[in-house]
C-alpha cells in the first residue's frame, strides 16, 4: 500500500481522525484565501445553469447518497432549489422524468460506482446538465460530467467511508450558500456568517477527539449487542442514517437508522432492554419533541446513547450515556454530529475483533452491477 497507517493502528481510525486536516483542504480548495468569497474552479459556464436550475437531482450509494440527503436539507433551505435525492440504481431503472433545465447531480468518492456513474450517463443523453462532487481526480464520473467538484480528502483506504463523507458535506454547504446568494435567497451578511463558521470546523472536529476515550468506554458495553436503532430529525436523519450504516458495516450489527418521529410507526414496537437507541439531539428547533422520543425509549426500558450539544440541559437526564459535541449552526450540525458516530462504531468493532479496515462482503468501489 501506498498510504500508509502511520501510528494507527487501522486506516479508518486513521481517516477519522484525518479529518480537521481533510475538511480544511477541502474547504480552502473552494474559498479565497484573502476574501473568503466561495469559488468552484471552471464551473463559471455552468454557473447560470445551476443558479436557474429548476430542480436538482442527486444520485448516489451508500454513504455518498447519505451525504445527498444532508445536500436535500442545506440546499433547499439556503438556495430554494428543489432537491430530490436518488438511489442511482433504482433511478437508472425506473424510467425518470428528466428535462434539460434539471441538473443531475452525483455524489461519490470514488466517481467508478457503476449504478452512479450509468445514472449520469443516462441523465446526461436525456439532454440533463450533470455535475460530480468527487473525490479522485479524473475518475470516470469526472470525466463525463458537465462540471466537477472535487473534494479533497485524500486516499481513502477505509472501506467504511468517514473523512470522504465529511468532504462531500462541507462541498455541498459551500454549494448551498452560493447559490443561496446568487439567487437572493440568503443575503451576505448571512452567508459570510456561515461561511466564518464553517471555517471553524476543523477544530471544531479536532475538538471532538477529547471524548474518544469516554466512547470507546461507551462500545464495551454494546460488543454482544444484536440491534440497534438510530434516530434524528431535520438535518440529522441523515446522519442517523449513517451512524447506523457505519455500524452494520464493520460490526457486523444490525442497525436501523430512522426519523425520529417515524419511531410511533413502527421501531417503537420493538423497544426493549436489549434495543439500544442512538438518538442525535442536538438544540435545533426538533429538540424538545427528541427529548419525548427518548423518554418514550425509556418508559419501555431502551438504553439510550444521545449525541447531544456541550451546553445540553435535558437529554444528559434521561440518556444512559452522551457524546457531547460543540454547537454550531443547524446546517453545519451534520459534519460534527456524524464524528461520534463513526469512532462509535470504530471501538465496537476492533472491540468485537471485526476486521474494520476490509468488512466482509463489501468493497471500497462497486464497479459491477
Ligand atoms: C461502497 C462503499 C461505501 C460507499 C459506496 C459508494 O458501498 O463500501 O463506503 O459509500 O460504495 O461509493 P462511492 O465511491 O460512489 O462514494
Amino acid at each position: 500500500d501506498k498510504v500508509s497507517k502511520g501510528d494507527y493502528e487501522h486506516y479508518m481510525l486513521k481517516e477519522i481522525f484525518e479529518q480537521p486536516s481533510t475538511i480544511k483542504n477541502t474547504l480552502f480548495s473552494h474559498l479565497n484565501t484573502e476574501n473568503s468569497n466561495i469559488h468552484f474552479e471552471n464551473l463559471d459556464e455552468l454557473k447560470e445553469k445551476l443558479v436557474k436550475a429548476s430542480r436538482i437531482i442527486i444520485v448516489s450509494c451508500g454513504t455518498s447518497w447519505h451525504a445527498g440527503i444532508v445536500g436535500e436539507y442545506i440546499i433547499e433551505e439556503l438556495a430554494r432549489i428543489p432537491v430530490e435525492v436518488e438511489y442511482a440504481s433504482e433511478f437508472r431503472y425506473r424510467n425518470p422524468i428528466i428535462t434539460k433545465d434539471d441538473i443531475v447531480m452525483a455524489i461519490s468518492q470514488s466517481g467508478e460506482t457503476a449504478d452512479t456513474l450509468a445514472a449520469l450517463r443516462y441523465s446526461k443523453a436525456q439532454g440533463a446538465t450533470t455535475f460530480c462532487i468527487c473525490n479522485v481526480f479524473n475518475s470516470s464520473m469526472a470525466r463525463e460530467c458537465d462540471f466537477t467538484a472535487y473534494t479533497y480528502a485524500g486516499a481513502e483506504i477505509g472501506v467504511a467511508s468517514t473523512k470522504a463523507f465529511t468532504a462531500q458535506v462541507a462541498v455541498v454547504s459551500l454549494l448551498a450558500i452560493q447559490l443561496g446568494l446568487e439567487r437572493n435567497e440568503i443575503t451576505q451578511e448571512k452567508a459570510n456568517s456561515l461561511v466564518e463558521e464553517i471555517k471553524t470546523l476543523p477544530s471544531v472536529v479536532n475538538h471532538i477527539f477529547n471524548i474518544d476515550d469516554h466512547i470507546k468506554s461507551v462500545a464495551k458495553n454494546y460488543t454482544k449487542t444484536t440491534s440497534f436503532l438510530f434516530l434524528g430529525r431535520g438535518i440529522n436523519f441523515p446522519i442517523a442514517l449513517e451512524g447506523a450504516l457505519k455500524l452494520k458495516e464493520i460490526s457486523y450489527i444490525h442497525a436501523e437508522g430512522y426519523p425520529a418521529a417515524e419511531m410511533k410507526h413502527g421501531p417503537i414496537a420493538m423497544i426493549e432492554e436489549s434495543l439500544p437507541t442512538v438518538i442525535i439531539a442536538t438544540n435545533n428547533e426538533y429538540y424538545d419533541k427528541l427529548v419525548s422520543n427518548a423518554q418514550e425509549v425509556k418508559a419501555r426500558k431502551g438504553p439510550i446513547i444521545a449525541v447531544v450539544n456541550e451546553d445540553d440541559s435535558e437529554m444528559i437526564h434521561t440518556a444512559d450515556f452522551v457524546f457531547k459535541v460543540p454547537r454550531v449552526s443547524d446546517m453545519l450540525q451534520p459534519i460534527v454530529s456524524v464524528i461520534p458516530l463513526q469512532l462509535f462504531s470504530y471501538h465496537v468493532a476492533v472491540l468485537k475483533g471485526c476486521n474494520v479496515d476490509q468488512p466482509r462482503n463489501l468493497a471500497k468501489s462497486v464497479t459491477v452491477e
